[in-house]
């Protein structure tokens, strides 16, 4: 099939690779050029695992190309598949600001389509959104009604940052909203794999999303609360949460209590469904608590480092791990972040190191931190060190730099214990 994916971060652009891997003629469509060329250069704008080596093959055998011409794209596909940010406004309300935008863009290019289209978006949206936000604009725009010229499905993506890829390739489930089941028969064709597939309206679709993430999010914040609770009785959480993930009705899986969640998805996600159901005059006491929770761990983490250090003002403070969980450079809504914000707040003077997050955080940070390129250059002559992300290489360190070595995880990583002054967040 001739595909065009419009917006290429993660989701856009791992959607893309697997299906032009998959053979489909796939044409990814971006408003940032230097995106767009990078791409068409076989180089990955995001890091992400396997993806490197899709884009090579895929643009080499020429079934990938990006372009910042969305008109033109739209004139040759027959399904185009929406995958635009939905950031949280400053209220943690949605921005529909790009959906709004990539309908109003693709409602004109269909006014001088012939042929017709299959649309999927699959932006993470408030329900009623797809039928009275994108439908609607898109029918404003092009003059054209659904099932003549046009068929749009809503299907919600679940991939994780660092994994995008293996969950592209292997999802647990296919959920499409649809009213007719043109686009929906296209979107199955091209991207079941042999998983359940849930077939439903728009609106029970786009809460599906919703529900899956808040569900994750209040399973590590329910950890964080029994952490929180067996810390104080020196008990360690751990052991309580995985033998009550031997029962099969909770899983093991988003249990491991710390500093809690961050991402581009769990935060935004949950503050955008606790604004919807307060707008719906309904008050979600448990998700307002989720978040709630989830803040607070960043202070318990940093009341801890003062208990155990002292005044955190004019100390040099290593903080290992700014992203906003291991297998990923992206620090967007980082606890890491966060907890760097409240330790510059109390004057102490902190050094970051992270495998693969640097660049990203220099960005957000700037000179009001160091930065080390290592472990060992991170710890010299620190007097507090505080794990905040879970990378595999903070399992073993060697502290032997440190002036005082005093270690606080916030993350349940570090194995070695010895000739350290440690404690855990939870445990
Ligand atoms: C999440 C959802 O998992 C995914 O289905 C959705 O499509 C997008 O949002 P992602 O944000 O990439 O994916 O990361 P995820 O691996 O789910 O972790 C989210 C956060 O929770 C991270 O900060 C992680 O460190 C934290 N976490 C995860 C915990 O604190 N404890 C856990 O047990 C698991």
């Amino acid at each position: 099939m001739k595909i065009c994916v419009v917006g290429t971060g993660y989701v856009g652009l791992v959607t893309a690779v697997t299906l032009a891997a998959k053979r489909h003629e796939v044409v990814c469509v971006d408003i940032d050029k230097e995106k767009v060329d990078r791409i068409n250069r076989a180089e990955t704008p995001i890091f992400e695992e396997q993806l490197p080596e899709l884009l090579k093959s895929t643009v080499n055998a020429k079934t990938l190309s990006a372009t910042t011409d969305l008109k033109t794209a739209i004139q040759n596909a027959e399904i185009c598949i929406v995958c635009v940010g939905t950031p949280s406004l400053p209220n943690g309300d949605i921005d529909l600001t790009q959906v709004e935008g990539a309908a109003k863009q693709i409602g004109e290019a269909l006014k001088e389509k012939k042929g017709f289209l299959s649309i999927v978006f699959r932006s993470t949206v408030t329900p009623g959104t797809t039928e009275n936000i994108f439908s609607a604009v898109l029918q404003a725009f092009s003059g054209k009604k659904p099932r003549e010229h046009f068929s749009i499905c809503y299907s919600p993506e679940f991939l994780r940052e660092g994994r995008a890829i293996k969950d592209a390739l292997a999802p647990d489930k296919l959920v499409i909203g649809r009213e007719d089941t043109i686009a929906a028969n296209n979107w199955k064709m091209v991207s079941s794999v042999g998983c359940p597939i849930i077939e439903t309206d728009f609106k029970t679709a786009e809460l599906i999303k919703y529900a899956n993430n808040a569900f994750l999010a209040t399973k590590i914040s329910f950890a964080n609360e029994l952490g929180n609770l067996a810390k104080s009785i020196g008990i360690n959480s751990y052991a309580v949460a995985d033998a009550i993930g031997f029962d099969p009705r909770i899983g093991k899986q988003y249990l491991r209590a710390g500093l809690g969640f961050g991402g581009s998805c769990f935060p935004k996600d949950i503050k955008a469904l606790v604004a919807f159901a307060k707008k719906n005059n309904y008050e979600p006491k448990i998700l307002s608590a989720v978040l709630k929770t989830n803040d607070s761990q960043v202070e318990r983490f940093v009341h801890l480092a003062e208990k155990k250090a002292g005044s955190l003002s004019g100390k040099k403070i290593a903080v290992l791990g700014t992203a906003f969980k291991e297998g990923t450079d992206d620090i967007r809504e980082s606890q890491a972040i966060k907890v760097i914000g409240l330790l510059l707040s109390k004057g102490a003077k902190v050094c970051a190191y992270d495998p693969k997050a640097i660049e990203s955080t220099k960005k957000e940070l700037g000179n009001k931190i160091e930065y080390a390129g290592s472990i060992q250059d991170c710890l010299k002559d620190a007097e507090l060190c505080l794990i905040c992300t879970e990378w595999p290489e903070f399992r073993i360190i060697d502290f032997s730099g440190m002036k005082n070595k005093v270690v606080i995880d916030g993350k349940h990583i570090l194995e070695k214990k010895n000739g350290i002054d440690y404690e855990g967040l939870c445990w």
